[in-house]
């Protein structure tokens, strides 16, 4: 296949170390991807006052696919600043958040987890309407229903895809009965409409319980639909199966441009001294191989070469000599087939 092109947007603080490690990875991978890189975040927010060029916009969307490392936010208002992240997924419509959770290769026992949690990407409270009057500050919350039923067609689709045929919707509709009420009922119908055979097994679960039990019997679920913040929180906890944030990946979905991303932030108490596992990267590269590109062989290979690497060297064992350990790994597999 000619013509493929990956716009690589490393972001801020270890988006550098690990997004360059995912494209050396790449280059030996599929030397014939094109790679470009473009510019996001807060630094780049510092240098011209935009968190997200116009010209990243036009790079992405012109290629159709992305690897983004991370990007830091402050956590106070600061005038004009948006998040890079949010404003990505909203220009390119990338309303699905998709995050599989595998457990880790080096889990004592070993155990049969392997789940996905899909989350809203678009709404909840990441509209970011904030207001603060005094001593009150008011944060709204949006649903609507054509954002839950795309959420809810997609979260269908892909729990049809997965061996377990089980999907759990996620809400807290005892509390928010208006807007939660909305997102499960829409996600229902979508699934019922998707699903016309009624071949999945649908439950719901209140956040708080899916927590619990996303710990206790992480085994129990296959694919977990939730609204924004919701599978935000979930899937950090999820993580701990796939051995943490440094090998966490996951892979923004809409119906047309796909762009993947680690989990993790940008890590500014490790950033700068190598020490950033790359896997999480090359996972979500995998899953743009695969889920975009159609590359399931490829995204097989990489997903086995991370695993192999990371049950060498182990996931602390720093950027460079991981990225190394999947490269040569990378080599075995191809040079065997
Ligand atoms: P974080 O994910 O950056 O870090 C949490 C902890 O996990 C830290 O101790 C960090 O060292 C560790 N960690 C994360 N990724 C790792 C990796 N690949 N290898 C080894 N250790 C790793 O989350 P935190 O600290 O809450 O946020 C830091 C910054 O990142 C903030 O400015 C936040 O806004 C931003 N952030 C950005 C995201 C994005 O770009 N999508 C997502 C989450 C946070
Ligand atoms: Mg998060």
């Amino acid at each position: 296949m000619t013509g493929r092109e990956l716009v690589v947007i490393p972001g801020d603080g270890i988006g550098r170390e690990v997004v360059p490690a995912a494209v050396r990875v790449l280059h030996a991978l599929c030397p014939e991807t094109r790679v470009v890189e473009a510019d996001a975040g807060w630094d780049c927010f510092q240098a011209t006052g935009t968190s997200v060029p116009e010209a990243t916009l036009d790079l992405v969307r012109q290629a159709g696919a992305a690897l983004f490392g991370a990007v830091s936010s402050p956590s106070y208002p600061v005038k004009g600043y948006k998040s890079a992240i949010l404003t990505l997924r909203r220009a390119l419509g990338l309303y699905a958040n998709v995050r599989p959770v595998r457990a880790a290769v080096d889990l004592q026992p070993p155990r049969a987890i392997d789940l996905v949690v899909v989350r809203e990407n678009t709404e909840g409270l990441y509209v970011g309407r904030e207001l603060r009057a005094g001593d009150q500050a008011v944060a709204e919350r949006v649903i609507t229903r054509e954002a839950s039923l795309r959420i809810g067609r997609i979260a269908a689709r892909l729990a049809l895809q997965h061996p377990s045929r089980k999907l759990t919707v996620v809400h807290k509709a005892n509390v928010v009965p208006l807007s939660d009420g909305l997102f499960r009922d829409s996600v229902r119908e979508a699934v019922n409409a998707v699903d016309e055979n009624q071949v999945l097994q649908v439950d719901e679960l209140l956040v708080d319980y899916a927590a619990l039990k996303l710990v206790q019997q992480p085994e129990a679920f296959g694919v977990l639909v939730a609204p924004n913040l919701y599978g935000d929180i979930l899937s950090d906890l999820a993580a701990h199966w796939c051995g943490g944030l440094g090998a966490a990946p996951s892979i923004n979905l809409g119906d047309v441009h796909a762009l993947a991303e680690p989990v993790h932030g940008s890590a500014p108490d490790i950033a700068g001294r190598g020490r950033a596992n790359p896997a999480a990267a090359m996972l979500s590269l995998a899953l743009l191989l695969r889920g975009h590109w159609g590359m399931r062989e490829e995204a097989d290979l990489l997903e086995d070469a991370v695993a192999f690497a990371l049950r060498s060297v182990g996931g602390d064992a720093g950027t460079e000599v991981i990225t190394t350990a999947v490269i040569e790994a990378l080599g075995r597999v191809t040079s065997s087939v």
